[in-house]
């Protein structure tokens, strides 16, 4: 992939091929289960950062059972996750997970939820310090896998198996961009976020709030949205679906050249990824700096 911050190499006893698969056939069964087992009356266990930043029951099921089979695969690899049970490893592999990312979607049962699964280097909490090495983003309503590994493409798997490789194109200009955004759980972080957009909004061809960061960057690399970006995101955000897109011929990147990490995160190809990032560096110096930093 073009970004390599860190320079962190991947083990020598290590397949990212196989990865690549564990990814996928996990991602797959964890897709499958919190659809399945997806409660008749399905209620918030618990609020993170703010009262509507919740997790479901489902939410720390999926997790649980991504890390248990993780464990039993590959017992020296470490485990890092949206919600409750990291893992420290020995292998110079991490497994970076979001078990449902669109986890307000999978609550109202609006359709656009994803389990995100990569295998990364380095240390996935800190930004710029890890990067993903292969990976699976599964859809498990519309039935559509992406998938990707270092040097291995960038790939899409229809509900009817039909396999594509993905690469990424791009419109002429960026007034024909659709471009895709989410916004945070803080109402002041949020108000901050819509301040942004309407300095963004009237230059792109449109916006779309999916409400899943990993299928919206998936999205970027299928051509379903041109471009992306987003301020709060998190490693399990973006682990899987940075590769997807990477290995489809576009990048992630911050603001003012720094990495791809909570504090921005814009993507697509070479051509409009600067003028966006341009536009929303220029929107941050006019508006302001977030007002509560640290908070997503
Ligand atoms: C959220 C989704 C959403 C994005 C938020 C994320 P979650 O993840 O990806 O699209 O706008 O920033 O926190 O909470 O549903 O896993
Ligand atoms: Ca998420």
């Amino acid at each position: 992939m073009a970004e390599d911050p860190v320079g962190l190499d991947v083990p020598t006893d290590v397949s990212p091929a196989e990865l690549e698969q564990i990814a996928i056939e996990l991602a797959r069964v964890a897709g499958r289960f919190v659809v399945a087992d997806r409660p008749r009356e399905l209620g918030v266990s618990r609020t993170k950062s703010s009262a509507t930043d919740v997790v479901t029951e489902m939410d720390q099921r999926c997790q649980d059972l991504l890390r248990e089979r993780l464990a039993a695969t590959r017992p020296g690899d470490g485990f890092y996750g949206e919600e409750e049970g990291g893992r420290r490893g020995s292998s110079g592999i991490t497994w970076v997970d979001d078990p449902i990312d669109g986890t307000v979607n999978y609550l109202y049962e609006i359709p656009a939820y994803a389990v995100s699964l990569a295998a990364v280097v380095g240390d996935p909490a800190a930004v710029g310090g890890w990067r993903p090495v292969a990976g699976a983003v599964v859809d498990p309503v519309a039935g559509e896998l992406f998938h990707a590994r270092e040097g291995g493409g960038a790939w899409r798997i229809t509900a009817d198996g039909v396999r594509r490789q993905l690469v990424l194109e791009e419109p002429s200009a960026l007034d024909l961009a659709l471009v895709g955004t989410g916004f945070g759980y803080d109402p002041r972080v949020r108000t901050w976020q819509a301040e942004i957009l309407l300095e963004v909004i009237a230059e792109i061809r449109d916006i779309r709030r999916i409400g899943s960061a990993a299928l919206d960057l998936c999205h970027v690399a299928d051509g379903r949205l041109d471009l992306y970006f987003e301020r709060g995101l998190n490693a399990w955000d973006l682990a899987a679906a940075w590769l997807v897109v990477s290995e489809a011929g576009g990048s992630l990147t911050g603001l003012d050249g720094r990495p791809p990490g909570s504090d921005m995160v814009v993507a697509g190809g070479p051509r409009l990824l600067p003028q966006l990032q341009r536009l929303v560096l220029a929107a941050v110096d006019k508006v302001g700096p977030v007002p509560v930093a640290g908070v997503g």
